[in-house]
């Protein structure tokens, strides 16, 4: 039996709330995103501004998706780390290009970034490893992510041992070989608007294609190389 949930539908902004191009606070989209970013971590109800859902793919073209944290942004492009030995790395390491998704509920704001991704230097995964609490260091360490175990007992029995010996020989607990970030640099970052009337806004920056000759009545410059556009919803 399938449950119909088609009548869940919940007011967005008014009219009044509309996102228009005179509202981008930059031509670019990092210091857009930094200025919605901004909001969303000073918004209460949003526990977690930072969670956002990676998409990555085989070589083949098979999609999956999960969840990590963003822990940097900037020109350069977006930041966050995990096991290089888990799926999405390996994914990654055949496919080197991702999609993240920031969704703001109370704010109805989504951000939609598509690129190609790199490692992180082992000196900057290093030291963000390093910074981390000690109980979350002993968790990437002990845990084998994505592979199948035979229970959590075998988890909690490593991270018990490895525990006790943080307690004698704290200089242990330092980042394994197979952690550590990776950078996802964009061609293409949009910015959803949620609006009650579904005319949502959105507006998308892009690098163009080689060659490409954008249609000007659309197409707007923008700066550091991008352009913007307004996409129907
Ligand atoms: C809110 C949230 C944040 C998460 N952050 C991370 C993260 O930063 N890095 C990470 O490796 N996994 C993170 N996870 C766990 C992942 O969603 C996922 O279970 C794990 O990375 C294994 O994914 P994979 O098997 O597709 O590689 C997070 C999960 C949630 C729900």
């Amino acid at each position: 039996m399938s449950i119909d949930i088609g009548g869940m539908r919940k007011a967005y902004m008014g009219k009044e709330e509309v996102f228009t191009e005179e509202q981008l606070v930059s031509r670019e989209p990092f210091e857009q995103f930094r200025n919605w970013f901004d909001i969303a971590s000073k918004t209460p109800g949003i526990g977690e501004p930072n969670a956002m859902c990676l998409a990555t793919a085989t070589k083949n073209g098979l999609p999956s998706a999960r969840m990590v944290l963003l822990k940097g942004y900037g020109p350069s492009g977006f930041k966050f780390f995990t096991n290089y030995k888990s799926r999405k790395a390996s994914e990654l390491y055949e496919n080197p290009h991702a999609s993240l998704n920031f969704y703001w509920e109370p704010l109805k704001r989504c951000v939609r970034i598509e690129g190609h991704v790199e490692k992180l230097s082992t000196e900057e995964s290093t030291e963000y490893f390093m910074s981390r609490p000690e109980n979350s260091r002993i968790g990437a360490i002990v845990s084998p992510q994505s592979q199948p175990i035979p229970s959590r007992d075998y988890l909690s029995e490593k991270q018990t041992d490895l525990t006790k010996l943080a307690e004698e020989k704290s200089d242990q607990i330092c980042k394994p070989e197979h952690w550590g970030g990776y950078i996802v640099i964009p061609h293409t970052v949009e910015f959803w608007q949620g609006q009650t009337s579904r005319l949502h806004d959105r507006i998308r920056f892009r690098k163009l294609k080689p060659g490409e000759k954008p249609d000007k009545t659309v197409v707007h410059e923008g700066d550091n190389g991008w352009v913007y556009e307004r996409l129907a919803p």
